[in-house]
């Protein structure tokens, strides 16, 4: 979309502090978390905007949502009057969400971002009936919200970016940026959800400094092995990795393949982490052990030493010997093994200290729905959300469509 001179469609004054919904349904599949956000810009044009969350509510997706969910993405069929079901299905689901969290936190909302659910994500192009495409598609059908809630909606966040030579993600980084930059130390900001994504912010950064990418799957096989193996959606605490055996071939074999190796920018979703990675990884487990906890400590190991390759690689040199608070976020937090793993890995690097974002005052289940909050906020102003240096695109643009109520 575009804007004239930067300004706000209802004036810059006015809407200077929103209070706005956040929405976000990540790869997961999990449900759906929303973040009530009150944001303001500071005096300046330069200053970054400053954020307070006033409240943060999850709501799963019902049992059958989210198997048709996982079926539909990265199918290699899906009928289309389905297709269309599930898009405004889950316009409703979003607006129950954002009704359920405003029952227990009553407040006026000025403005929602909505993220969508993403059910295909193809961020590099390839060619496609003649031509280099590349393509990504989040649904929700914004209307529903926008009607039902009586408050304008900004969603399909990712396609502006991908047509201005992006990924389409990741788009957390902004939040990173206005969160958690800091004249003297560095920050690295690590998302554990379906997939993992990572933040770089150099002390003292400028916005421009900011570098991001995805390092991989985080609970996305675990989660997989979970169900196949044990009937679970995920592995609650870690416990189940914690009685398994790492297979260190599997992940070394594993991280031998072309994501892992490739420079960033990367990004990553189910098309490379989903199902058909899922079923070739457990028969390379199989063959050394028949035990399914075995497998699951081995997904466990591969998210840990997948991030451990990619400090090695993109991030240590980047940040040299200083002291570096490394920030987890996102459902993975909850998974101890994992963490210890992670902890594990860094070590070897260096004064890293480890952290959770609630360490810093953000619950780490709320930030990615605080970053979509945070996106709205620039889009409603006409100013742009993506990190070029993270996304890969030629520049920085406002992303977006708005939805009005
Ligand atoms: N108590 C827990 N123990 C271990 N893992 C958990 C726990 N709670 C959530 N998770 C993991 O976090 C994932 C959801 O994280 P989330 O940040 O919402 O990811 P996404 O953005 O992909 O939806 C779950 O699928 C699960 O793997
Ligand atoms: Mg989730």
């Amino acid at each position: 979309m575009k804007t004239s001179g930067g300004l706000g469609l209802r004036g810059e004054t006015q809407s200077r502090t929103m209070t706005i919904a956040g929405i976000m349904s990540g790869t997961s599949a999990d449900g759906i978390d929303v973040a009530l956000v009150r944001i303001r810009r500071g005096s300046s044009r330069d200053d970054v905007p400053r954020l307070r969350l006033l409240a943060h509510v999850a709501v799963p997706y019902p049992a059958a949502v989210r198997k048709r969910i996982l079926q539909m993405m990265n199918a290699r069929e899906a009928s289309v009057a389905e297709m269309s079901r599930l898009h405004w299905r889950l316009g409703q689901l979003y607006t129950e969400a954002v009704e359920t969290a405003l029952r227990q936190h009553p407040m006026r909302l000025d403005l929602i971002g909505c993220h969508g659910q993403t059910i295909y994500h193809q961020g590099i192009a390839q060619c496609y009936l003649g031509s280099d495409v590349a393509c990504t598609w989040q649904m929700g059908e914004a209307s529903v919200v926008a009607a039902r809630l009586g408050v304008p909606v900004v969603s399909d966040f990712r396609p502006a970016d991908l047509a201005a030579g992006g990924q389409g993600a990741p788009l957390v980084p902004l939040l990173d940026y206005v969160a958690f930059h800091d004249a003297k130390r560095n920050r690295v900001l690590q998302n554990l959800g379906g997939i993992g994504n990572l933040t770089m912010i150099p002390a003292d950064a400028r916005q421009r400094d900011v570098f991001a990418f995805d390092t991989g799957p985080a609970n996305m096989v675990i989660d997989a092995i979970m169900t196949e193996g044990f009937g679970k959606k995920y592995d609650a605490g870690g416990t189940m990795a914690a009685r398994g055996r790492v297979l260190d071939a599997v992940v070394e074999r594993c991280l031998r393949q072309r994501f892992f190796q490739a420079a960033p920018p990367k990004s990553a979703g189910r098309e490379e982490f989903g199902r058909e990675f899922v079923a070739g990884f457990l028969a390379q487990c199989r063959k050394q052990s028949k035990r399914p906890e075995d497998a699951v400590a081995t997904a466990t190991a591969l998210t840990a030493r997948s991030i451990g390759l990619a400090w090695k690689h993109f991030v240590g040199p980047a940040l040299g010997h200083a002291t570096t608070d490394y920030i987890v976020a996102g459902g993975g937090v909850k998974n101890l093994t994992l963490m210890k793993m992670i902890g594990e890995e860094l070590a070897g690097f260096g004064k890293i200290r480890v952290k959770t974002s609630d360490d810093f005052g953000m619950p780490a289940a709320a930030k990615e729905a605080m970053a979509f909050a945070l996106l709205a906020y620039q889009t409603w102003h006409g100013l742009p959300g993506n990190v070029p240096r993270a996304t890969g695109a030629k520049r920085a643009v406002i992303l977006g469509k708005i939805t009005h109520d």
